[in-house]
């Protein structure tokens, strides 16, 4: 008989051999700490997904110590009492995957909120079992493979319009192969059989796919393709690569959200997964009211059309905000398998270390730094590593998951274990520094401190896309930064008059570069958005002046009517105008013409 691809099923390709029979074990409570609970007699096996006590709560194993199973449950335990049942499902931890993700929003192990609210209120979660994806809608399937044609692990065998002009394409599960007898166009719910191979597999719309587990690829690729944000001082000072990692640390309020939201909203990723881990009471409910709201800056439609959402808010348990950021890993996985680009936020990853820290207390494990348990640094590592460009098994392009963690180290005190461990494991570092935000210095990055391991990989394709001086550019620039920061100490101890001329026009330049590339406004209609060609006219035309000004001091032009001239802080007008190319021909004219004068 035909095996249709169902959780039990699909739980024995990708979990493990076990049969359903020796699965469905069954023990007793014997004690409880919170989230975290201990049971006896059970059969188990790590990770395995367990059903605790008479309300059936949703838990997983976390430990096994002898005839003892140690559960973290997902889900609020007071009222559970010792001597309850718990049920070992004999499944991992899985989320299903396939048409529906997109515009949906989630809690940490995939139950979509809008139905968890509308049957129990108020954030109150228990025992309630919502799938992942509507079971009920219809999707109109388009089949790519036909009768005969031989299919494997990960190939596409059709398409379906997941939202209006998004692609969903089905792939065959893992554990999966064979040639076509059978396959249907038409309206079909996930349950559907869709194709039939010559194995007796039968193939539906979904998968399921363990949470913990990278999925599997053909190959990894180097990351020399840079993620696109439209924030000139990620794009030309601090990039990160497609499929590479970025992490932005911050103090409450230095703007860490705002930063995610932009990028969720400007980066060239083709799919969005934003988790987002409440850190004020009612933020997670901003997120959840305004996320819905933003507009696709491409399509001009809901940006919820290629977003995934996933929202732990600050009383939903800790064991949820643990799974939550591998529920968002594997969803991005998936749609890189599809051969897109995806980009996933993590705001912020500290409340998911907190959230392992809670739990390892409550295990009683012995603490590492601040309490934080000693695999703290493993798991973020493994968590980073999900980010990868990559040939996907089944199609020879390309797709990517980028993953881009905020991390709030208390105190704004960036050697605290969450900051360091992710350091170590990330290669971009956006340094978001209280100082400048109080200043209004916004995005408020620190650009001395920030740095990207990416430059050097990336510096072909910018050379190839934009300019083939960008890099050059971007290191004259940089090493004006670093002057001014020499010279404002001296400034600070002797005042600027008694600078040496060329250096009083070095700290001009700097303000330049200061207020016309790195500030960017989120909140203007036009500045909200830089592309890379803008970005290097504005660069160009700072270096314009910067190469006129020192000219003319060799010809003994003094520094104040360098400063003086006018052109120059026009360059603040191209920020916020569109039709910025024929500004900036003109303002560097305008230089041109008052040097000649000088
Ligand atoms: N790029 C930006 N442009 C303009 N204002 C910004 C920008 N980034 C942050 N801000 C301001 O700073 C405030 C705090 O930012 P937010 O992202 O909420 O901080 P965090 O998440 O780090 O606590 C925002 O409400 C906004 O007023
Ligand atoms: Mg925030």
């Amino acid at each position: 008989m035909a095996k249709k691809q169902t959780s039990e099923t699909s739980s024995k390709t990708t979990g493990g051999v076990r049969s359903a029979s020796q699965a469905k074990s069954i023990g007793v409570l014997f004690r409880i700490a919170g989230p975290v609970v201990v049971a006896k007699g059970l059969d188990a096996r790590m990770y395995d997904v367990v059903r605790v006590g008479k309300e059936r709560l949703m838990g997983e194993i976390i430990q096994i110590v002898g005839d003892k199973t140690v559960i973290q449950v997902y889900e609020d335990t007071s009222g559970i009492k010792p001597g309850e049942p718990v049920e070992n499902t004999g499944e991992q931890l899985s989320v299903e995957l396939g048409p529906g993700l997109l515009t949906s929003i989630y809690d940490g192990i995939q139950r979509p909120l809008p139905t968890l609210i509308k049957q129990m209120g108020n954030f109150i979660f228990r025992g309630v079992d919502a799938p992942g994806l509507d079971h009920d809608k219809k999707w109109d399937f388009k089949p790519t493979k036909k009768k005969g044609d031989k299919v494997k692990h990960g190939d596409i065998i059709g398409e379906v319009e997941e939202t209006p002009g998004f692609t969903h394409r089905i792939m065959v599960p893992e554990g999966m192969a064979g040639k076509i007898i059978e396959i249907k166009s038409g309206k079909h719910s996930v349950d559907d059989v869709i194709c039939v191979l010559d194995s007796d597999q039968e193939i539906t719309m979904m998968q399921k796919w363990p949470v913990r587990k990278p999925r599997k690829v053909r190959k990894k690729l180097a990351p020399t393709i840079p993620l696109v944000t439209g924030q000139r001082v990620f794009d030309v000072f601090f990039p990160v690569a497609k499929g590479g990692a970025a992490a932005i640390p911050g103090p409450f309020g230095a703007g860490k959200t705002v930063s995610q939201q932009q990028l969720a909203k400007w980066c060239d990723a083709d799919v969005i997964v934003y988790v987002g881990c409440g850190e004020r009471g009612n933020e997670m409910t901003e997120v959840l009211t305004e996320f819905p709201e933003l507009q696709d800056p491409k399509t001009g439609k809901p940006l919820m059309n290629r977003t995934v959402l996933i929202a732990n808010t600050s009383n939903m348990p800790v064991a949820a905000r643990e799974a939550s950021v591998y529920t968002g890993a594997t969803i991005a996985e998936y749609f890189r398998d599809m051969g897109y680009h995806v980009a996933m936020m993590g705001d912020s990853t500290s409340r998911w270390a907190e959230a392992m820290r809670e739990i390892s207390s409550r295990l009683e494990e012995m603490p590492g730094e601040e309490g934080y348990p000693a695999y703290l640094s493993t798991r973020l590592a493994e968590f980073y590593e999900r980010a990868a460009r990559v040939v996907p098994l089944g199609i020879d392009t390309e797709g990517s998951v980028t993953i881009i963690g905020a991390v709030s180290p208390p105190g704004g005190d960036f050697s605290e274990p969450v900051t360091q461990s992710t350091l170590r494991v990330t290669k971009t570092f956006w340094a978001l520094d209280a100082k400048l935000a109080q200043r209004r210095h916004f995005p408020s990055i620190n650009w001395l401190t920030s740095y990207s391991l990416y430059l050097d990989t990336l510096e072909s394709w910018y050379a190839q896309h934009v300019a083939a001086d960008w890099r050059k550019c971007m290191d004259e620039l940089m090493s004006m930064l670093q002057e001014e920061e020499k010279l404002l100490e001296i400034v600070q101890l002797v005042g600027s008059d008694s600078l040496p001329e060329r250096q009083q026009v070095t700290l001009e330049i700097a303000r330049m570069i200061r207020e016309f590339v790195l500030q960017q406004n989120a909140f203007h209609e036009v500045d909200t958005f830089c592309e890379l060609k803008k970005s290097y006219l504005l660069m160009k035309t700072i270096l314009h002046y910067s190469n006129l000004a020192n000219a003319a001091l060799d010809q003994g032009v003094r520094a104040k009517q360098l400063l003086a001239l006018k052109a120059k802080d026009r360059i603040a007008e191209a920020k916020f105008e569109k039709n910025y190319e024929k500004l900036l021909k003109d303002v560097q004219k305008e230089m041109d013409v008052e040097f000649n004068k000088l």
